[in-house]
């Protein structure tokens, strides 16, 4: 897709670390983007569609993160919780149905445009995150939350195939984002020594710069990529 600003953009948690670069870059090449930074996804689409017109681009980023073993006995007191299912059930809300609630509302927009001579009638990111392949202690929630959203890329891709809408994700590995620059420097400095190369934490920038790549490949399609530095995240 050739970005100008003839093209409309939705960017979900587009306020903050990774899709606010991802506005930032499609700003630069002219394109009108509309950020969703809170829960109100009729009304959002309703006004950035009246200020912008339909938009042939989303860039899902909004999520959150939780931490909690699954069942844990205390070292103090003895003990015995398990993983609150209330916290399970948000994590997935937003992470996992948050994304696919976007997804199908900016799809379904979609199929009222032409489609443009080459490119289709839009191109849509999903973020999910390495924790989808190799989650960590107390990940539970939140990499099934993200590898239901890898787990959905290819369907959502076949079922718009024929609309000529493209989708793709990308599976993020440690970004400096403002929820890491809140981390101790030295746990910063550790996670930046465990990846391979380049050794140091992800910039939002770089992955801005896929984000963009999947919207104007018109050949990528239905893909999950990691975005990592080779990173494999360990037991904890
Ligand atoms: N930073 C990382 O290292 C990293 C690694 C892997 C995956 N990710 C994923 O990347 C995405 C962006 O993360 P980030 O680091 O930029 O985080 P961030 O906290 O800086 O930004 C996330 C944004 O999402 C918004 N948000 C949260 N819940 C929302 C909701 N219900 N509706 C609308 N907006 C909501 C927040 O307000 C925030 O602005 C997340 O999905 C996260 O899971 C991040």
């Amino acid at each position: 897709m050739r970005l100008s600003s003839d093209i409309a953009a939705v960017v979900t948690g587009g306020a903050s670390g990774l899709g606010r670069a991802t506005v930032e870059k499609l700003r630069a090449d002219g394109v009108k983007v509309a950020i969703f930074d809170r829960d109100s996804v009729n009304a959002g689409f309703e006004a950035a569609r009246a200020a912008n017109g339909q938009e042939r681009i989303l860039v899902c980023c909004a999520g959150i993160g939780s931490a909690m073993k699954t069942a844990s006995r205390s070292k103090d007191t003895g003990e015995i919780k398990h993983f609150p299912l209330n916290i399970f059930e948000l994590t997935i809300q937003i992470n996992l149905i948050g994304t696919f609630r976007c997804v199908a509302k900016s799809a379904a927009g979609m199929l009222t445009l032409d489609p443009v001579e080459g490119d289709g009638r839009g191109a849509l990111v999903m973020t999910a995150s390495v924790a989808a392949e190799d989650g960590q202690i107390g990940q539970a929630a939140y990499s099934a939350s993200k590898g239901g959203v890898v787990g959905m890329t290819l369907p959502i891709a076949r079922d718009l195939s024929s609309e000529g809408i493209r989708i793709n994700t990308i599976l993020p590995g440690i970004f400096e984002t403002p929820l890491m620059m809140g981390a101790p420097e030295k746990v910063k400095e550790a996670l930046a020594a465990s990846v391979p190369f380049p050794k140091r934490l992800g910039n939002p920038q770089e992955y801005a710069s896929l984000a963009l790549e999947m919207i104007r490949n018109p050949y990528f399609n239905g893909e999950d990529v990691r975005l990592d530095g080779a990173i494999r995240m360990g037991l904890r």
